[in-house]
């Protein structure tokens, strides 16, 4: 990182191919996702170096909820397990854990380690780290805009009031924040509908490689192509000469 780069940025990842990683093994698919979790760990530790302030993860989307029940089964398994076993890890490592998405499906044991992770990291400030689990950023754009007209609020609706429903939807304090960069791997080149809103101006960052091997290389490789982009928000190109 250089000197002048400050940590401010808000990286988002949609983490494919778990399944294919395990298929391509001879390996059930839940193996993935389990080596899926260790990415996580290794993306965690390596945000804050590369200039991340903000590191949204897609671990289930409320569209998942068709996958096998064994698969879903798995998945919950894992959520609680490493809810629980990285807490401690988390807090030494300043980094704040918080939930975005709907809570009132999850197994009642996933909705209670998220409770005591989120009380347990609330002082950190290295890192927010949000899990976006039973997410859909449609239904949270509906509840937002629910949200503004049962307060008996009229339109029209600035970005900023929106964008603070939007928050509150999630369950959070602060508004809903501009992604900077949108990574997926694996190859696909979709939202799914991930961060609607949020992504206005993100920077897309496509690679092939399946989530279980994305390393911290992979990672700094995303960044710095992040980093080279020209992000003009409807401008013209800094070369165009004005007049
Ligand atoms: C998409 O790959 C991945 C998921 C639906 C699950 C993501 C979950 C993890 C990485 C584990 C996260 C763990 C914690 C503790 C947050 P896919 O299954 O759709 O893969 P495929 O496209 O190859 O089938």
């Amino acid at each position: 990182m250089s000197a002048q780069q400050v940590n401010t940025v808000h990286a988002a990842v949609i983490m494919d191919g778990n399944g294919r990683w395990a298929q391509a093994r001879g390996l059930p698919r839940t193996f993935g996702h389990r080596e899926g979790a260790k990415t996580v760990r290794r993306a965690v530790e390596a945000a804050p170096n590369l200039g991340i302030d903000t590191l949204t993860l897609y671990a289930f989307s409320s569209d998942n909820w068709v996958r096998p029940k064994p698969e879903i089964s798995a998945l919950m398994r894992l959520f609680h397990r490493h809810l629980r076993s990285e807490t401690a890890e988390l807090v030494d490592m300043g980094v704040r854990l918080s939930l975005v998405g709907r809570r009132d499906r999850l197994p009642r044991k996933v909705q209670d380690a998220a409770a005591s992770a989120e009380e347990a990291t609330a002082g950190g400030t290295r890192l927010h780290l949000r899990l976006a689990i039973d997410y859909s950023a449609r239904d949270l754009l509906v509840r937002a805009a629910d949200e503004l007209a049962s307060n008996g609020l009229r339109p029209p609706f600035g970005r900023d009031s929106f964008a603070e429903a939007l928050g509150r939807a999630m369950g959070e304090d602060e508004p809903a924040r501009d992604v900077d960069v949108l990574i997926r791997t694996s190859g696909e080149q979709r939202l799914s509908d991930f961060l609607l809103w949020e992504c206005a101006y993100a920077e897309f960052v496509f690679t092939d490689r399946l989530w279980p091997d994305f390393d911290a290389e992979d990672f700094a490789a995303c960044m710095r192509e992040f980093r080279g982009r020209d992000r003009r928000y409807g401008a013209c190109p800094s070369s165009v000469a004005a007049g």
